[in-house]
C-alpha cells in the first residue's frame, strides 16, 4: 500500500513551520522565539496549584466564560473593547485562534495575503488548508505597500506589531484596508502588549476585522498556551462552532484569569524589558554597519552587513550558549532577530557581540 497516495493531495510536498530551537537543557541563554524572559510571577503559580485539585476530573468550561469575562472587564477595559462574551473566542495560543480561522474560512484555492517579511506560521496554515499564498513585500522601510490597498482575496493578514520586524502598523491604515479589502482582515497583535498601539477601537465600526491576542509573551505563558481573538459574533459563533470543544485546558484558564488579577505588576515588570530594549538598540548602533531597527515589540531586528555576517554572528552566539533567530529567506539574509532578554542575559549578549565585533566585523 502506498500511504503517500492516501494523504490530502495537497499535503504530499507540505512543509511544517519550523519553530526556533528549544533546547532541553538550562544553560542556554534563549533569545530566539521571543518568550518573556521572566517567569510567571509567584502569585499565579500559587493560583495554579491551588486549583490543582479534585476539579481536574471534570472537562473545563468550552467557552471559557470567566477568562473572557475579566478580559472585558479588565484586561481591554482601557481600549473600550467589545462587550459582549460573544465578540470573543479563546484558544490553544494564538496558533490555534489562526488555525480555526482558517478553518471557518478557507477553502482549497482561496487567496491568503500576508506580508514577507513576516510570521512564519501564515503560511504554514496556508499550505495545510491549500489556499494559494499571496505574499505582498513590506517596502524597504518595513512600512506597508500601496498595492496592499488593491489586495484582493478571502483572508489578509497583518502582523502588528510585525514578528520580525517590531514594527506597529498605524489605525488610519489598517482601517483603510479593511474597508478596501473584499474578505477579513486579521490583525495579530502578539506583541502589542510592548507598545501602546491597539486596532481594538476599530472593532467597534469595522465587521471583518479579527484582531489575535496571547498571554505567551507579555505574561510569561507560552508553555501554557492560551490565545484569543476578538471580532464581530457572526465571526466568533462558527469559529465556536468549529472549534474542538475543550480547547483551552482547565489550569491554562485559570493562569490567564490570575495574569489578569496580577496585570499592573506584570506591565510594570515588562517595562524593564523595553528599557533593556532601548538600551541594546543604542548600543548595537554605535556598530559600523550595524542597525537596529525601532522597536515595538520584545525583541529587535538587526542588519548586518551581509549575509555571512549574519551567519556568522548567529553561529558564534550558538557557540557561546546564545541562541538567536537567523531566517534563511531572501527577505531577511542580512538581519538577525534577537529576543530581549533579562538584563544579565542581555549582558553577556553585548559582550559576545563585541568580541564578535573585534574580531570579524
Ligand atoms: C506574530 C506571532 N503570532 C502568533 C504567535 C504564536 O503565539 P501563541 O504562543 O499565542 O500561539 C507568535 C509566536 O511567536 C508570533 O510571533
Amino acid at each position: 500500500m502506498n500511504v503517500n497516495q492516501l494523504i490530502r493531495a495537497h499535503l504530499r510536498k507540505f512543509a511544517e513551520y519550523i519553530p526556533g530551537e528549544q533546547p532541553i537543557e538550562n544553560d542556554w541563554i534563549k533569545l530566539n522565539a521571543n518568550e518573556n524572559p521572566y517567569p510567571p510571577l509567584p502569585e499565579i503559580i500559587n493560583d495554579i496549584k491551588k486549583k490543582t485539585n479534585e476539579r481536574l476530573r471534570l472537562y473545563p468550561d468550552p467557552l471559557a466564560k470567566e477568562l473572557k469575562t475579566k478580559i472585558i472587564n479588565k484586561l481591554l477595559k482601557k481600549h473600550n473593547p467589545p462587550q459582549s462574551i460573544d465578540s470573543y473566542f479563546v484558544g490553544n495560543g494564538t496558533d490555534e485562534v489562526l488555525e480555526v480561522i482558517y478553518k471557518v474560512f478557507i477553502d482549497i484555492g482561496d487567496d491568503i495575503i500576508y506580508l514577507d517579511p513576516s510570521y512564519g506560521m501564515y503560511k504554514t496554515l496556508s499550505d495545510l488548508f491549500g489556499a494559494n499564498s499571496i505574499e505582498i513585500k513590506l517596502n524597504k522601510d518595513f512600512s506597508l505597500p500601496e498595492s496592499l490597498f488593491e489586495a484582493k482575496g478571502k483572508l489578509l493578514i497583518i502582523c502588528s506589531p510585525n514578528n520580525p520586524t517590531a514594527k506597529s502598523f498605524d489605525n488610519h491604515l489598517i482601517s483603510k484596508i479593511c474597508e478596501t479589502f473584499p474578505g477579513i482582515v486579521i490583525v495579530d497583535e502578539t506583541y502589542s502588549d510592548f507598545t501602546n498601539k491597539t486596532s481594538i477601537p476599530l472593532l467597534n465600526r469595522t465587521k471583518n476585522l479579527i484582531i489575535t491576542r496571547t498571554f505567551s509573551k507579555s505574561f510569561s505563558l507560552a508553555s501554557l498556551r492560551v490565545g484569543f481573538a476578538i471580532s464581530n459574533p457572526d465571526i466568533i459563533k462558527v469559529m465556536n462552532q468549529v472549534k474542538l470543544p475543550y480547547n483551552l485546558n482547565y489550569l491554562s484558564q485559570v493562569a490567564a484569569i490570575s495574569c489578569i488579577d496580577n496585570m499592573e505588576k506584570i506591565f510594570e515588570r515588562n517595562k524593564i524589558i523595553i528599557s533593556e530594549r532601548e538600551k541594546i538598540t543604542e548600543i548595537l548602533n554605535n556598530y559600523e554597519n550595524v542597525e537596529v531597527i525601532p522597536s515595538d515589540a520584545n525583541f529587535i531586528l538587526v542588519r548586518l552587513k551581509n549575509k555571512s555576517q549574519a551567519m556568522y554572528i548567529f553561529n558564534e552566539m550558538k557557540k557561546n550558549k546564545i541562541l538567536i533567530r537567523y531566517f534563511p529567506k531572501p527577505s531577511l539574509e542580512n538581519y538577525l532577530r534577537i529576543s530581549i532578554g533579562t538584563e544579565e542575559e542581555n549582558k553577556q549578549l553585548l559582550k559576545v557581540f563585541n568580541d564578535i565585533a573585534n574580531n570579524f566585523l
